[in-house]
């Protein structure tokens, strides 16, 4: 499962990254406003920012309109910005229409918004290469979102469908793991639960005591 980190705090983006295990980004409108990022021209050079400090990983940029033809005007422009930036279109019916479109003209998108099994095939079936289900929203409404999780890889494997089951809206540490076991492609985190599963009170107990015989022989 790759590790893409939720957020558009370039510091978090920086500290994952020097882990050498992140993969991707992912961002939305909410998170781009929480940074303060003000005008068209500051938010295009942040992604520009985002995808240098990244690399290789594929970093999302989310379209702010609903309609058709300005969902195709500004995905273009967010996908001109660096080669790996793939444009995030919500679940809508003019969503799925321009992810169509853009598969046919050679954009890659991320589905997001998806909360059903159904949202997930019809983003697949018009070309997303990464579809979005939101974990922690749907837990936060009463259903459970690794189920969903479940439903999603069950199909997707069965029908042979390649999209990227992109585990989104993750809320802590045991999220990311019951990602993994239910099949997610990718899990996009908090940087606090990546740093979660770095933590196990043995661990730290066990260092302790190393460090404390450590000093014995030296
Ligand atoms: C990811 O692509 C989503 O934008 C994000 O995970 C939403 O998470 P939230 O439910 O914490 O806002």
């Amino acid at each position: 499962m790759k590790f893409f980190i939720d957020t558009a705090n370039l510091n978090q983006i920086k500290e994952a990254h020097d882990l050498g295990i992140l993969d991707g980004v992912t961002t939305n409108p909410t998170l781009m406003a929480k940074e303060g990022i003000k005008g068209q021209e500051a938010v295009n050079n942040h992604y520009k920012t985002i995808c240098e400090i990244v690399g290789n990983g594929d970093v999302s940029a989310e379209v702010t309109v609903v309609d058709f033809k300005t969902i195709i005007e500004q995905g273009k422009k967010l996908a001109a910005l660096h080669k790996n930036i793939v444009v995030k279109v919500p679940m809508i019916p003019d969503g799925v229409k321009a992810i169509k479109y853009f598969t046919d003209n050679g954009i890659r998108t991320n589905c997001t918004l998806i909360f059903s099994a159904g949202q997930a095939m019809l983003a697949a079936k018009a070309g997303a290469a990464y579809v979005s289900p939101f974990i922690g929203r749907i837990d936060d409404s009463g259903w459970d979102g690794i189920e969903l999780i479940q439903q999603i890889a069950h199909i997707f494997s069965i029908q042979e469908i390649n999209s990227q089951i992109l585990a989104a809206s993750i809320r802590n540490s045991l999220h990311i793991i019951k990602c993994a076991e239910a099949g997610a492609n990718v899990c996009t985190c908090p940087l606090d639960a990546i740093l979660g599963l770095t933590k196990h009170p043995l661990t730290d107990i066990g260092l302790a005591k190393f460090t404390e015989d450590a000093k014995k022989f030296q």
